[in-house]
């Protein structure tokens, strides 16, 4: 077996990309332009984009909640899964974001599925409260809210919802009880939290690709 080296990840992420999930003009460019704007590049990976379509897909998803909208790289994913009655609602804290994340929809043919909420996640998912539930919902947005994003995900879905939690992996970071990174700690609680709390049923993979190792919790509301 060949090592797990940075090279061989990425040529295996590669691979699989070229050969499952190929290329795009709209994602293409969003990335592209999210990059040109001077955000981060923390996209979900290709594959990863494609998970959360998929996701959408076999769950039924007519309403998707993602919290972190960054360029809306994830949310051109999920909106293509979605009928034409669907929605994401997505929400992002920065202005600038928001304003790349609209065009980015817009030109990607999903804007009228799209709906981007500007502000804290904190703050805007009360507001949610009394809309029809969630379907599914993805968390990828300041680590150290997971568990406040989770106990959200858990009242705006219903018995079905499907959760998915980014970058709960963190270079291998998570297993270390001794860690002081912030985010790390967010993860934990929020894994911790997926393994105890009665309202899920949860697992987690690590992921290797292009964003280096990291990985992704995937929970059902029960
Ligand atoms: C970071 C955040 C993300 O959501 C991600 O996918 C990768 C990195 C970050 O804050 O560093
Ligand atoms: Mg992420």
């Amino acid at each position: 077996m060949t090592d797990p080296t940075p090279d061989a990840w990425r040529r295996v992420d590669a691979y699989l990309t070229s050969t499952l999930v190929g290329g795009d003009d709209a994602l293409v460019a969003a990335v592209a332009d999210q990059n040109a704007a001077g955000l981060p590049a923390i996209e979900v990976a290709p594959v990863n984009g494609k998970l959360l379509h998929l996701l959408a897909r076999m769950s039924g998803a007519r309403r998707v909640l993602e919290i972190g909208t960054l360029g809306a790289y994830s949310t051109i994913w999920m909106a293509r899964a979605l009928p034409a009655d669907g929605v994401v609602v997505t929400i992002e804290a920065e202005p600038r974001n928001a304003e790349i994340a609209r065009a980015n929809v817009d030109r990607a043919g999903v804007g009228e599925r799209v709906e981007i909420r500007l502000g804290r996640a904190a703050e805007v998912l009360p507001t949610l409260e009394g809309e029809p539930p969630f379907d599914l919902v993805f968390i990828d947005a300041d680590k150290e809210s997971n568990t406040i994003y989770l106990d959200w995900a858990a009242r705006l879905g219903r018995s079905g919802t499907v959760v998915v939690v980014d970058n709960i992996g963190r270079g291998g970071e998570v297993a270390n009880p001794a860690t002081e990174r912030s985010d790390v700690i967010g993860a934990q609680r929020g894994l911790e939290l997926l393994g105890r709390d009665p309202r899920f049923e949860a697992t987690a993979l690590q992921t290797l690709d292009a964003k280096g190792w990291d990985g992704v919790a995937i929970a059902l509301v029960v």
